[in-house]
């Protein structure tokens, strides 16, 4: 087991590592290091089966090999198989194979490359654009090794508060207070579990950030006392870009102070996003994250107790110049008979106004008095939002833990808050990429972590969102969020939202057991989710399933992720219990043997397989979690002798953890055919296990 540190060029500092590790002057073991002009590359040849796990949030599988992936923060709402980059920039990879377990982490915010056995089958080569990083070389005896070494060195990972693990309803388009209210009236009057209601840019007056429209919250305050006595807060939404907009105090004092990010020339650099004309404050430097961070302030002070970031990649439509460019093109154009490349140039003036290259070098951050153009740091400007919100934040309460999660991220944004996967559509495929990027993303340290369910974008269907969910019930993170202009996505839309609603008491139900194993991974730096080839390595067959993650060490999941499906097949490694879920007092448990199994699963069903000699909680459902009760439990599992296990619980918001405090031994014995299970201070019900 190893982690060893090598720079190249001027390494810009970045955060991400919590423990900082001595410079190393040898040669990096394995990889090739190749100098070519600016850049440095890492080369490493690989055995026809070997395989490699990381970069968090990306598209395809979870063995990455075979594409070329690019680091690079972008606003990129189609997350189809061909794309390299996506919201976030999580650069660790994992080699596993024939000559063991190694990898790479490279500490760099400018553009990195992994080309993972694209342009030669046999071989990967990762560059740093820049050729500024410092490179970490990795060596373990098995792939949670290696994860649990480099999680070390990144520090502890976010812990939302315990309500952060219930449900969130969200939608581009509740509009006003009685929007919001009609949503939380139609959940609760149902019965439909709910602990959040996400406020997104409309709330705002103007798309100006930290205000709100009186006219359609005329008592932001009140409103939020009513949702605080029902058992439910909101989470609205802040926005990286600041509109410009002389009189708003956030763009005034920016101004005054000189907050925003600017051009060469020293002038403010102006790019539009939702407000139009906006303003990108400095992330990276100390005091802007401190001024932003506190104007957090203002709505916590009305009562607001959780946030999410966005367009932080940053995200900007189009700059001044860009579209003074655009305009150009158009009017050279007009008039002409236009063939195809002057349409397509015509085109692409508009289409490529957007997230472009031009506008990220067109203007600079001042970091420890150095100007640094925005493309070599570019991958850091929303974990650095992120590190804004937080600190704003804690220092608002320091003794509470902070729900804030985000959509651009960087490792070291891990242990800040959570992030959400971004502007998924409404397609099957997302369930599976949901499920894919929660094993990658957890290999960076974001535990806290889940997608929109039912999809962003795009019209969502019945039988979609039905299935979406059976898989965010597992989810820390589980939100249901769609697009303006979509159709509408809240559960009680639905012929079938009943069988929803009972979809959702088993994640309530679950909750004592998810929070334990949430607190716990984060504490021991180890994942919440696994790909199988973690647990498995010795199971060829397992090494390749794509198509199921493990969860907790002790459960499988095994989501259904097609239209019309009424059951999938699955590949048990080991002898497993099926629990075949209706709702949290509604289930089958179902002991299966080691192998393939075709697993018949009703529209309502779904299945939560727990391994052999394992037993996990489960509570009776809820209809929030300040009414979960941790202390009356049933105990699943599939026994042929005693098996203990711990449970971590606490008050759900104290930022101090002490997992040893938390801890209660779930003691179960087996003799003569008889089942017995003491934990202090917890009631259980012993009669689900199965004996054999
Ligand atoms: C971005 C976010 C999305 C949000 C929308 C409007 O697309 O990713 O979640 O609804 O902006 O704020």
């Amino acid at each position: 087991m190893m982690i060893r540190r090598y720079d190249y060029g001027s390494p810009i500092f970045t955060h991400a590592i919590a423990i900082p590790q001595p410079v190393c002057t040898d040669e990096m073991p394995r990889f090739t290091v190749e100098k070519n002009g600016e850049s440095v590359s890492f080369r490493v040849q690989m055995d026809e089966d070997d395989q490699i796990f990381g970069l968090g949030e990306s598209v395809r599988g979870m063995n990455k090999r075979g594409h070329r992936y690019r680091a690079w923060c972008s606003d990129d709402f189609s997350h189809t198989e061909d794309k390299a980059s996506l919201y976030a920039s999580h650069n660790l990879v994992i080699f596993s194979g024939k000559s063991g377990v190694f990898g790479l982490y490279v500490d760099d915010p400018g553009a990195v490359t992994f080309d993972l056995g694209y342009t030669r089958g046999d071989e990967a080569v990762i560059t740093s654009e820049n050729g500024n990083c410092s490179a970490y070389y990795i060596e373990a005896d098995s792939l949670i090794g290696a994860v649990k070494e480099f999680r070390h060195i990144i520090g502890r990972s976010y812990l939302p508060p315990k309500w952060g693990l219930g449900y969130i309803q969200s939608r581009w388009g509740y509009t006003t207070e009685e929007d919001l209210r009609e949503v939380a009236k139609n959940h609760r009057e149902r019965h439909i579990p709910i602990d959040m209601l996400s406020m997104d840019i409309d709330y705002m007056e103007d798309f100006k950030d930290f205000t709100w429209d009186a006219k359609k919250f005329p008592d932001l305050k009140a409103m939020i006392a009513d949702f605080k006595a029902d058992n439910l807060r909101v989470v609205p939404i802040i926005d990286a870009g600041v509109k410009l907009c002389p009189g708003d105090p956030t763009y005034d004092e920016g101004v005054e102070k000189g907050y925003f990010v600017k051009k060469e020339d020293g002038s403010t650099f102006v790019g539009a996003v939702w407000p139009g004309k906006a303003v990108f404050p400095d992330f990276m430097r100390d005091e802007v994250r401190q001024w932003f961070g506190d104007k957090y302030h203002g709505m916590l002070e009305a009562g607001v107790e959780a946030f999410w970031n966005d367009m932080n990649e940053p995200a900007i439509f189009y700059s001044e110049e860009g579209l003074e460019d655009a305009y150009a093109k158009a009017d050279e154009m007009r008039g002409k008979n236009i063939g195809v490349y002057d349409y397509f140039a015509l085109k692409d003036a508009f289409t490529g106004m957007s997230n472009s290259m031009a506008d990220y070098t067109r203007f600079y951050h001042d970091v420890d008095g150095q100007r640094i153009r925005h493309d070599k740091m570019h991958n850091l400007y929303g974990a650095m939002m992120t590190k804004a919100g937080a600190q704003g934040m804690k220092s608002f309460n320091p003794d509470k833990r902070h729900l804030l999660f985000s959509r651009a991220s960087f490792i070291g944004a891990h242990r800040d808050g959570g992030v959400w996967q971004g502007d998924n559509f409404s397609w099957w495929s997302h369930i599976l990429l949901n499920m894919r990027e929660l094993a990658g993303m957890n290999m960076c340290g974001f535990l806290y972590t889940g997608a929109d369910l039912g999809g962003f974008g795009q019209n969502t269907t019945e039988d979609l969102l039905q299935r979406w969910l059976q898989l965010g019930v597992f989810t820390p993170l589980m939100r249901n969020h769609a697009a303006l202009g979509t159709r509408d996505q809240e559960i009680y839309r639905f012929r079938n939202w009943e069988q929803m609603r009972d979809t959702l008491t088993v994640r309530y139900a679950l909750i004592p057991f998810l929070y334990s194993e949430l607190v716990k991974a984060a504490m021991k730096d180890d994942m919440l989710f696994r790909p199988l080839a973690f647990d498995y390595p010795a199971d060829k067959r397992a090494c390749r399933v794509e198509d199921q993650i493990m969860l907790a060490g002790s459960c499988m999941l095994a989501p259904v992720y097609e239209q019309n499906a009424r059951g999938r097949y699955v590949y048990l490694p080991e002898d497993m219990l099926m629990i075949r879920f209706r709702s949290a007092e509604d289930y089958d448990c179902i002991p299966m043997t080691k192998g393939d199994h075709w697993i018949d699963l009703a529209m309502n069903e779904f299945p939560l397989f727990v391994k052999k000699g394992q037993v996990i909680p489960l509570a009776k459902g809820a209809e929030c979690v300040a009414q979960v009760d941790a202390v009356k439990l049933t105990l699943l599992g599939w026994l042929e002798h005693g098996t203990a296990f711990t449970l971590y619980d606490d008050d759900g918001e104290s930022t101090a953890i002490d997992l040893d405090k938390g801890l209660t031994l779930v003691d179960v014995q087996v003799k003569d055919g008889d089942i017995t299970a003491k934990a202090e201070g917890i009631a259980l019900d012993t009669s689900r296990i199965i004996l054999g």
